[in-house]
């Protein structure tokens, strides 16, 4: 049951996981494109004017990334870039070629590697391309030269200021404006030099023809920015008639066409719309696999005096318009920031809720598991209780059976104990009378012996009766131990003399006094060597040793009697135990009394033993 129930919490944690994951990934956009532009040049206003374009289509794509790269005016540079891009990994290029030949080869290799290319304002030499973005530079030219002729009336001299050779726009706004005079039989380009688009450039070229132009009636420049050089040469060299110009780009805002034409810098200029918003617009078509058109030519119209402050209120217009986009685009910026940061909130709060209901239902569960388990402790512990109680009661019952047992012995002891002293003294009398003694010595020995055993064991029992219950007092007093040993082995001399076993105290001194009771020391190693005695066989050995330490005194007896098994030695000091010694059976409660004994002293007894290798006790 326990490993189900983490199976089922691992698998919720990894399924909220999952749940919390995609959620934030949610938020996030749908399009993680990466789109390299590969711009020509990027310092002139119409080409900052395109990128931001660019940049404000992008932001409605905020997961696209956007990699940019600006070739100043350099065709090799420009290759290298697209390469690097490549190099880099990207999903669609877009590239305005500085010059139609020289980017051609890498622009094909883009678009036959699958890359969809894009090109915008410029082309290449081939239609190796995915899309064509921009406008159409020749019906540009065609319009300006149509445009010159009824500025003209039909009849005077041009000087035409081209783009960059080799680029596109200047070769098709070349074309399309000699194409666009032809009509006009009174009209002659009398002059053409390259301004590469550039203002310095053109201004430079435009020194060198300083003869030419006393007699030009208008300008055709490829663009504003060197129409508006075109003017300064003009008043620099104060030139005496009045010339028209005419540019190309009419770009709203400061320094653009359509301010130079409303200052009556420049005379008209044609609008060439960037193209920036459309190309993303056209990119994200392709990435996206919608439909789309491969050529998407912009419109373009003609901005003079009769309809520039139209343009500018237009433009002015577009402008606040654009503004408020951007705001409102912060601001939407602003609000999917709260709203994911919202959605995460969201789901921690979910997964904290449902992961509380689930542990919730776990420690629910395992309080239910804890009551079932403490109830069925509470039945095991009365149980248990009972037993215990039972126990108790059997224990009572049988220390009530022991105290009856002990006390029917004791009082029977003390029942025996007067006939038998009654016996002993005319046993006694009957020994010393020499004629009884011929007659029944033997008999009279063995009675006496007897009658002093019963005597011995009766007052054992009544001894160890007195310690067990009554915690019998002892009384000690200075004693020679030595001596008092000597005197208890003196006693058993004769009996060990006639079985020749030696009986020995030794110790390192003679003298060693110790505190005890004589009587009470005197009944144990009574009983002791007496219990040697019994078991040691002919011609064996008794010794005491006695060894003293700083504050102990060690007495050890050792025989060679017939020894003991180790389980027998183990219970040796019990009541009632006796050992299975063969013939020669004590009552078992010699070495128990004598134990007891030995603790009143605050001493303690031990035995060791082998079968058939004699004993050992300590005192
Ligand atoms: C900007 C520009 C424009 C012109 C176009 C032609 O770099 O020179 O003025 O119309 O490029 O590509």
């Amino acid at each position: 049951m326990t490993i189900n129930i983490k199976l089922y919490i691992k698998m919720l944690l990894t399924a909220f996981l999952i749940l919390f994951i995609s959620g934030c990934k949610q938020a996030d956009t749908k399009s993680q494109y990466t789109i390299g532009f590969s711009q020509c040049v990027g310092s002139d206003l119409w080409r900052q004017t395109m990128l931001d374009e660019m940049k404000m289509e992008l932001s409605l794509h905020p997961g696209a990334k956007f990699i940019y790269a600006d070739a100043e005016g350099n065709s090799a540079k420009q290759v290298e870039q697209v390469k690097q891009m490549l190099d880099k990994g990207i999903d669609l290029l877009i590239i305005s070629p500085n010059e139609a030949q020289p980017l051609t080869g890498i622009v094909e290799q883009t678009y036959n590697k699958g890359i969809p290319v894009i090109v915008i304002d410029r082309k290449t030499s081939s239609a190796s391309y995915t899309a064509y973005v921009g406008a159409d530079n020749y019906q540009i030219g065609k319009m300006a030269g149509e445009y010159m002729g009824t500025l003209l009336k039909g009849k005077g001299n041009i000087l035409e200021v081209m783009g960059l050779p080799g680029s596109s726009p200047a070769i098709e706004r070349e074309n399309g404006f000699n194409d666009g005079i032809k009509k006009y039989s009174g009209i002659h380009i009398v002059s053409k030099v390259y301004g590469d688009w550039l203002k310095e450039n053109a201004k430079k070229q435009l020194n060198q023809i300083q003869p030419e132009l006393q007699n030009i009636n208008a300008v055709f420049a490829h663009n504003d920015v060197m129409a508006a050089a075109s003017r300064d040469v003009l008043n620099a060299q104060q030139i005496k008639q009045p010339v028209k110009i005419i540019g190309v780009d009419a770009l709203p805002g400061n320094g653009g066409g359509i301010q130079m034409v409303s200052s009556k810098l420049i005379d008209a200029s044609l609008v060439y719309p960037t193209g920036g918003k459309d190309a993303i617009m056209t990119a994200f078509r392709i990435l996206n696999k919608e439909p789309f058109s491969k050529e998407n030519i912009l419109q373009s119209v003609v901005i003079d005096s009769t309809n520039v402050q139209l343009m500018k209120l237009q433009w002015s217009k577009i402008n606040s318009q654009q503004r408020d986009i951007e705001r409102q685009q912060s601001l939407l910026e602003e609000q999917r920031q709260v709203y994911n940061s919202q959605q995460i909130v969201l789901n921690i709060i979910v997964i904290t809720l449902v992961l509380a209901i689930v542990f919730g239902g776990l420690a629910f569960y395992s309080l239910m598991e804890n009551r079932k388990i403490n109830k069925s402790l509470e039945a095991k512990n009365v149980e248990i209780l009972t037993q215990r109680n039972q126990l108790i009661e059997m224990s009572v019952k049988a220390q009530a059976a022991t105290e009856a047992k002990f006390n029917f012995f004791t009082n029977i002891s003390h029942e025996f104990r007067t006939p038998l002293t009654l016996i002993l003294s005319p046993v006694e009398d009957m020994m010393r009378n020499e004629k009884l003694n011929i007659v029944a010595g033997k008999s009279l020995k063995l009675m006496h012996k007897n009658v002093f055993r019963l005597l011995r064991l009766v007052n054992q029992l009544i001894d160890y009766r007195k310690i067990e219950y009554d915690k019998q007092q002892i009384s000690t007093s200075p004693n020679n131990i030595i001596a008092f040993l000597n005197d208890i082995l003196g006693s058993f001399q004769h009996t060990a003399q006639k079985r020749n076993i030696s009986l020995n105290v030794t110790s390192k001194e003679d003298n060693i006094v110790v505190w005890y009771d004589v009587n009470m020391l005197d009944k144990v190693f009574f009983n002791l060597i007496s219990n040697s005695l019994k078991f040691t066989k002919n011609n064996g050995y008794i010794t005491i040793t006695v060894t003293k330490s700083t504050d102990v005194i060690t007495i050890a007896i050792t025989d060679n009697g017939i020894g003991m098994e180790p389980h027998e030695v183990e219970h040796v000091f019990e009541q009632f135990y006796q050992a299975d010694n063969g013939s020669s059976k004590g009552s078992g409660l010699g070495l128990s009394l004598s134990k007891e004994i030995i603790l009143l002293h605050q001493g303690s007894i031990e035995a060791s033993s082998k079968k058939m290798a004699g004993n050992n006790l300590y005192y």
